[in-house]
């Protein structure tokens, strides 16, 4: 894909063009380790105390800013904010629930309400994932960003957004969010989510997805949590965008469909969504798919042991202390 500019120079016009950027499945992989990280409780993480969640984000330049959790919620959430600055990014990252079962029925169950925070014509979501954005991290996020984007040091950083599951979801509206505050039209913004509902419609979407300089929706085989809410369908199993029901649930582009225990992949339609020969072609859902994603159990991944060949000298539980220019 090329994007082109026409420069006007003094005497001539350039025609500058662009590639945009391809997949790029070693970042995917960064931002999968990091939505792992964010399921380990805040006072943890900061404390470096998420075992392989810890030594495998720490390899990857990850360092902590802020965080933040729906406190006291029986089913807790987290949402933290880092920075990595080899690469220019300041990460936004949300944690789903632990229990997927449980989560699911509240994903199928969720009931369709208005998209009222930004003005956006017949916008409609699934109030059970923007209740949580909106009455828990918005206010925190929206704040801390704007605090880093104040600072000449992060004015060419990219603003990454990123989860698995619910947190796929959050990081939707926390992106759409930003943008359409006008947070992010000096820096780039991009959104990769692993296993992520449908956040909400189509008219939901056409509000900032084309402001997205790169959104990438991971999907592992048999995932089922990409299928719910589930679509409406045509006749031939494609999802509408249209019709006499309440919401018609829709997934934005570019899906990245993944096979064989992730070892195989295709980048489907840049312009459609729902991409029949991606996850979609798939009836059997899974829910051991939604939980492993490059074979790392992305929910429960800060309890395992810390990975030996970072150090062979280090026990599970030792205090990792590492540093950040
Ligand atoms: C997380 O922190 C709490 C409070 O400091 C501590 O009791 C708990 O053992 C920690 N858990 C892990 C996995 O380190
Ligand atoms: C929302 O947008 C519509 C159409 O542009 C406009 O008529 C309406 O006054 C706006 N409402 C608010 C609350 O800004
Ligand atoms: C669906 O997948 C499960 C395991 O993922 C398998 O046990 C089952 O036989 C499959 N069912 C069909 C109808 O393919
Ligand atoms: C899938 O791949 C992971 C490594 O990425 C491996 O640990 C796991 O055993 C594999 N599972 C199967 C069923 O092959």
């Amino acid at each position: 894909m090329y994007n082109c500019k026409a420069i006007k120079a003094i005497f001539v016009v350039l025609l500058v063009c662009f590639v945009t950027a391809e997949y790029n499945e070693e970042r995917a992989q960064d931002y999968m380790y990091v939505s792992a990280l964010v399921y380990c409780p805040p006072v943890n993480l900061t404390a470096n105390q998420c075992g392989a969640a810890t030594i495998s984000t720490n390899k990857r330049g990850f360092v902590y800013l802020y965080s933040y959790d729906n406190q006291n919620s029986k089913n807790p959430i987290y949402m933290s904010i880092f920075e990595r600055n080899e690469e220019k990014e300041i990460v936004v990252a949300f944690s789903g629930t632990i229990t997927t079962k449980q989560l699911i029925n509240e994903f199928a169950n969720s009931l369709p309400v208005a998209y009222d925070i930004h003005n956006v014509t017949d916008a409609l979501v699934f109030e059970y994932f923007y209740k949580h954005y909106s009455e828990t991290f918005r206010q925190g996020m929206l704040g801390d960003l704007q605090t880093i984007l104040n600072k000449f040091r992060y004015r060419n950083y990219k603003i990454i957004f990123t989860g698995h599951s619910l947190g796929g979801a959050l990081a939707m509206h926390a992106i759409a969010d930003a943008i359409q505050e006008g947070l992010l039209v000096n820096n780039k913004a991009e959104l990769w989510t692993f296993g992520q509902p449908r956040v909400g419609n189509q008219e939901f979407l056409d509000a900032f997805v084309s402001e997205i300089d790169q959104y990438y929706r991971v999907v592992n085989n048999k995932d089922i949590v990409a299928h719910v809410p589930p679509c409406i369908t045509d006749l031939k199993g494609g999802c509408l965008k249209k019709g006499l029901f309440p919401i018609f649930p829709y997934h934005a582009p570019t899906e990245v469909f993944y096979t064989n225990n992730m070892t195989d992949h295709v980048v489907c339609s840049h312009e459609e969504g729902e991409d029949q020969e991606c996850s979609r072609k798939l009836n059997n859902i899974s829910v051991d798919d939604h939980k492993f994603y490059w074979g790392v159990e992305i929910g429960n991944y800060f309890t395992y042991e810390e990975e030996i060949e970072v150090n062979e000298n280090r026990k599970a539980g030792d205090v990792i202390e590492f540093t950040s220019e």
